[in-house]
């Protein structure tokens, strides 16, 4: 044990040289005060506000998450300035694609392709959330997937490592800001999860991830390290495994590659619960060895579980755990600390309570006009046969489908303090674009008949469920949209997922859309099988969950006021069995060529090959016809360029992207804006 401090303060003169700062106050911390830094608390039925101030009054805890306003956090911040030594907590936060406005998901985000985009989404839930008195989120979460039965390709930004580099890149810098240590109206990012989450086997949750070395630091790493080079101050470690060993206790991913390679000198937080489940993974044999692997591994902080806590002061007293590997880990989370400005100011976010809202969800707390904006390039449209769309705004309009008027599920998922009646649905968007005499309601269906997809959906509210069933039978809910399309010019139909299908713990064995529905407008969180959808929909706008100002955006581009533009951020597989499917595939001994036979060549005989819309997909409301094309020059150096005009898109995207998204006539400039149908 250390000897007790003698100065029981953090020395302010040393405050602007972080270094001699966070000595000084180690020298004075005893090994539980060090101890108590590791611990990352959520607030919940196990843990109410008033024990948790005590614990950290106490010098038990370094931070918390889920506790989302400058009026909740502050009693906890007062907490930590009870404490001996005064070190102040951090107040995290899941804030993935938006705050109190919720942006499109992940994969919209990168649909637009478009940096600019991504960082007003990002730049603006900072800004709110710091706001609201937090500190740190957990996010940009970049983790690659070519699987979409996983729930949590919802979230993340599709299959590409340069697309997704980049998007990691300008999130940092749009969540933190340039400053250091962050300012007021920044928040530290937490890049997630390291690594490999999204290569989960068979896309199951939680599950293995076995790869090789070529796929990993090809393929699936470079969006982390992006974000580490951008500046993220926290890495948060994943749940699964890689190639045998837990990503929690994997000394070669948190020492070798992130510390001694990477040179990360951040701080690392484990998933939620992630160190006690070392047991379960079967390399710790109790909490003791888990704590203890965790710990020589280099996780610095531990959520949500207690195993720090409870068998750290042993395994330091016993040896087991050298001083110095504590110490490691505690000046890490000081450092992040003195990053995100709290030691000059614990109340750097909080502020004074005279300036608290009077209402967190104030409207005028939101930002709508960045929402639509950045809503109207996130969409896709994958089909325009005949030029269905865009729609006369004298048409009537038969609209249907359990999405058409659902607040919930506009706002994806993850989507952080979001209020869903402050959503704009596609229905009040309609009505607003055509008025409402032009627009006939019918929900024609539920999303799921089926009970135990409903039950899994509501699991843990069951006070407030999620997916609420129209109680009517499908017979009778479909008689009704019948009877609204028989009146209309044009039926849209919204149709797909309910958010919670899409997201952690919602891995699908099937991607088709749920039997009692027709496609036109899909809100989804993952590529879907879309066969049937593409042979008989005149048209389908994939709009993945579009968030506040979802309902208006998709009105401005069914009505032709924007023109489509985004472009698929990932492959839509035509089945099932073809998963994965991805476009940038190692190069093979036996390909398959299209249009020759496929005997002895990599592939399936008994559907056509190549995915239903490839990686960088998208159509818009203007023809091209191309010609003259050539190639700037017949070869090229490794690192030169051939061909593509300068200015379109993201500089130096893989050229194979860029033409799938030139192909079937798709906007070359994709911020061109108003509908041209030829
Ligand atoms: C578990 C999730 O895997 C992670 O992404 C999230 O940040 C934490 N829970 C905290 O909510």
């Amino acid at each position: 044990m250390l000897a007790p401090a003698v100065h029981a303060q953090a020395n302010p003169a040393l405050l602007g040289d972080k270094t001699a700062f966070i000595d000084d106050l180690m020298r004075q911390m005893t090994v539980d005060e060090k101890i108590g830094q590791l611990r990352l608390v959520s607030i919940g039925p196990d843990m109410p506000a008033t024990k948790l101030a005590d614990e950290i009054a106490a010098g038990r805890v370094g931070g918390t998450f889920n506790s989302v306003t400058r009026k909740d956090n502050r009693p906890l911040q007062d907490g930590a300035m009870r404490s001996r030594l005064k070190i102040p907590m951090f107040f995290a936060y899941d804030i993935i694609h938006g705050h109190r406005t919720t942006f499109p998901i992940g994969l919209g985000l990168a649909s637009s392709w478009d940096l600019d985009v991504v960082a007003t989404a990002m730049r603006t839930a900072a800004e709110e959330a710091a706001a609201d008195g937090i500190d740190m989120t957990f996010a940009p979460m970049v983790d690659i997937s070519r699987d979409p039965r996983w729930g949590r390709t919802s979230e993340g930004f599709g299959e590409d490592p340069y697309l997704v580099s980049r998007i990691a890149e300008v999130s940092v810098r749009a969540l933190q800001g340039e400053r250091k240590p962050i300012a007021a109206d920044r928040l530290m990012a937490s890049v997630k999860h390291f690594a490999l989450y999204g290569a989960v086997e068979g896309g199951r949750d939680y599950n293995v991830v076995n790869m090789d070395p070529q796929r990993m630091y090809n393929d699936y790493l470079p969006p982390y390290r992006a974000a580490i080079d951008a500046g993220a101050g926290a890495v948060m470690v994943a749940l699964n495994s890689i190639n045998g060993a837990p990503a929690t206790s994997n000394t070669w991913l948190l020492q070798d590659l992130l510390r001694k390679e990477w040179g990360f000198k951040g701080l690392t937080v484990s998933d939620h619960g992630a160190i006690t489940e070392l047991v379960n993974h079967g390399v710790a044999q109790n909490d003791n060895e888990a704590a203890r692997l965790a710990m020589k591994a280099g996780t610095d902080m531990s959520m949500a579980d207690q195993v720090y806590i409870s068998q750290l002061p042993g395994l330091i007293q016993s040896g087991k755990v050298a001083q110095q590997e504590l110490d490691n880990a505690v000046r890490e989370i000081l450092g992040a600390k003195y990053d995100m400005g709290l030691f000059k100011d614990p109340y750097l976010r909080i502020g004074r309570a005279a300036d608290d809202p009077a209402n967190v969800n104030a409207e005028s707390r939101l930002h709508r006009a960045d929402a639509r904006t950045v809503a109207q390039q996130s969409m896709v449209l994958l089909e325009n046969r005949n030029a269905a769309l865009p729609l006369k705004k004298g048409a009537r309009v038969a609209l249907v489908g359990p999405l058409a008027d659902s607040h919930l599920d506009m706002l994806g998922s993850w989507s952080g303090a979001g209020v869903d009646k402050q959503t704009v649905t596609l229905r009040q968007g309609l009505e607003a674009a055509a008025g409402k005499g032009k627009i006939v309601y019918a929900r024609g269906a539920n999303i799921t008949e089926d009970k135990h997809i409903v039950d899994y959906l509501n699991f843990l509210n069951w006070d407030d469920p999620e997916v609420v069933q129209d109680k009517r039978s499908p017979q009778a809910m479909i008689a009704e949209a019948v009877q609204a399309a028989r009146h209309a010019d044009v039926v849209v139909a919204a149709v797909g997922e309910a958010r919670g299908m899409s997201h952690e713990s919602s891995s699908r064995t099937q991607l088709t859309l749920p039997d009692s529905q027709l496609a036109l407008v899909l809100m989804n969180g993952r590529p879907l099988d879309l066969n049937w959808a593409r042979e008989n929909a005149a048209a389908i706008l994939e709009t993945w969950y579009t968030g506040t100002e979802g309902g208006n955006a998709i009105a401005d581009i069914l009505y032709g006021d924007v023109n489509p533009s985004g472009k698929l951020p990932i492959t839509f597989p035509r089945s099932v069995g073809q998963i994965p499917s991805y476009y940038n595939h190692s190069r093979l001994g036996r390909p398959f060529t299209e249009g020759k036979p496929g005997n002895y060549t990599s592939q399936y005989f008994e559907e056509p090959n190549g995915p239903l819309y490839p990686f960088g997909y998208g159509l818009s409301y203007t023809d091209f016809s191309l010609s003259g094309v050539s190639m700037s020059q017949a070869t090229m150096k490794a690192d030169g360029r051939v061909g593509g005009a300068p200015g379109e898109g993201i500089e130096g995207l893989p050229q194979g992207a860029a033409a799938a998204g030139r192909a079937k006539g798709s906007a070359l400039h994709h911020r061109q804006q108003g509908a041209q149908v030829l």
